[in-house]
């Protein structure tokens, strides 16, 4: 069974829209994200555009797709590595070498030297990251370059300077007398490469939600207060979850005087968040969580931190996709877990662990759009222009952007998440 079959026979949810039962490539001519719960987001303008796919890969059946990515993935061999993130369709995740969320991802990207291209079943900021951190000479390879991410462009380079530049006016720069500058810049995995360049520039770093608490403990040793983007919710749940009152966390809006907040309230800020979110994760509710609660007496609601703070807070836990799929898998006893994450990743723990009763908080199943442009098509059209030597929708990152971005990463590396 295919994950869209998946998604169209859940019961008793509804797709949020039949068209994704077609295939990606539909999509890739028009200006929005497509199907799923971003498709009112824009892309950017000067973002990558996936070109038409070969016919070919388009009217191959799924079988006959799955044959020829194999064929394609033996005929490299240790050629080729292909990482999966958690929330790709089952169809992809079953030819992944390495599965996992953003922090292993990046970690993974490292650790296949040999490997000559990298093909990234995720979006378009890890496909970066792993360029960043890949060897000289290994290319990364986006299998559909729409494979974009609304919440990273939520943050752009121009409106980051812009409030750097406003803050440090405010601040000035001048240490305390600690030694902590007056703010560390940190970035959400989910950003752009000149984002991840910016916070090594300015002695800032990059976090994933498995390590965004070790990553804000470090900076607040560095630093008086952090600036946080683009994504506000994480930010804040994770700041909440380490003691920071949420009067001292305002809200940056960019492109608005002092991010709409007033100077008091800057001075007197521990983090100053930028004012960006996943449109997939926005869609959870406290309502669906009480509702979860009524109709399964005992059931452990776990949600992802991207998630608004009501909902983590109404929530038994939150942590990153690898810390549901640990919780879950730790369970000894059949277990009623209602998630609140993307949805190919609930259905396949859901298919996996069959003793657990397993559902998503939403119960209108919108997987993230863009997630959802990686399909088999795609894949095996990549892979097969590998063999026959030629690199399609490489991710190249400027030179001395990939310098700059690379401290920010080899710092965050350097802090484990907590337990790993
Ligand atoms: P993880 O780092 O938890 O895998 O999250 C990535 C992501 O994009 C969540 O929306
Ligand atoms: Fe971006 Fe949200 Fe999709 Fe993650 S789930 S890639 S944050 S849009």
């Amino acid at each position: 069974m295919t994950s869209i079959d998946l998604l169209i026979r859940t019961e008793p949810a509804a797709a949020c829209t039949p068209d994704l039962a077609q295939g990606p490539w539909t999509f890739d001519a028009v200006p929005g994200y497509g199907p799923g719960s971003s498709m009112g987001d824009v892309i950017p303008v000067g973002s990558p555009r996936q070109g038409e796919l070969p016919q070919a890969y388009r009217d191959a059946s799924t079988e006959e797709l799955h044959d020829r990515i194999r064929a394609a993935k033996a005929a490299l061999g240790s050629r080729v590595v292909v990482l999966g993130h958690f929330y790709q369709r089952d169809e992809i995740v079953q030819h992944a070498d390495f599965l996992g969320d953003s922090f292993q991802l990046a970690n993974a990207a490292q650790t296949v030297p040999d490997a000559e291209a990298i093909v990234f079943c995720g979006v378009h900021f890890m496909a970066e990251t792993a360029d960043i951190l890949a060897r000289e000479g290994q290319s990364v390879i986006l299998p559909n370059l729409a494979a974009g991410c609304s919440m990273a462009d939520m943050a752009d380079i121009d409106s980051v300077e812009e409030c750097w530049a406003q803050l440090e006016a405010l601040y000035g720069t001048a240490p305390d007398a600690d030694g902590r500058v007056p703010v560390i810049p940190v970035t959400y995995m989910n950003s752009s490469a000149a984002l991840k360049a910016f916070c090594g520039r300015h002695g800032g770093v990059v976090c994933t939600s498995s390590n965004a608490e070790t990553v804000l403990e470090e900076a607040f040793a560095r630093g008086q207060r952090v600036l946080f983007f683009p994504d506000q919710h994480l930010g804040r749940n994770t700041a909440k979850k380490m003691g920071v009152p949420t009067s001292r966390m305002p809200m940056w809006n960019p492109r608005t005087a002092l991010g709409g907040s007033s100077a008091d309230e800057l001075l007197d800020a521990q983090v100053v968040l930028w004012h960006g979110f996943c449109s997939v994760h926005k869609r959870f509710s406290v309502d669906q969580i009480e509702k979860a609660r009524a109709e399964h007496p005992g059931v452990r609601v776990i949600v992802h931190p991207e998630c608004p703070m009501a909902v983590v807070d109404a929530a038994d836990e939150a942590g990153s996709t690898d810390y549901i799929r640990k919780a879950v898998a730790a369970a000894t006893e059949p277990t009623t877990f209602a998630i609140g994450t993307e949805i190919n990743m609930v259905n396949r723990l859901a298919a996996e662990f069959p003793q657990h009763t397993i559902f998503c908080l939403d119960p209108v199943v919108c997987p993230c759009s863009t997630m959802y442009r990686i399909h088999p098509g795609y894949l095996a059209w990549v892979l097969e222009e590998l063999v026959a030597g030629r690199v399609v929708n490489r991710i190249r990152v400027d030179e001395q952007v990939a310098a700059d971005a690379r401290v920010a990463l080899d710092r965050m590396l350097a802090l484990r998440p907590r337990g790993a």
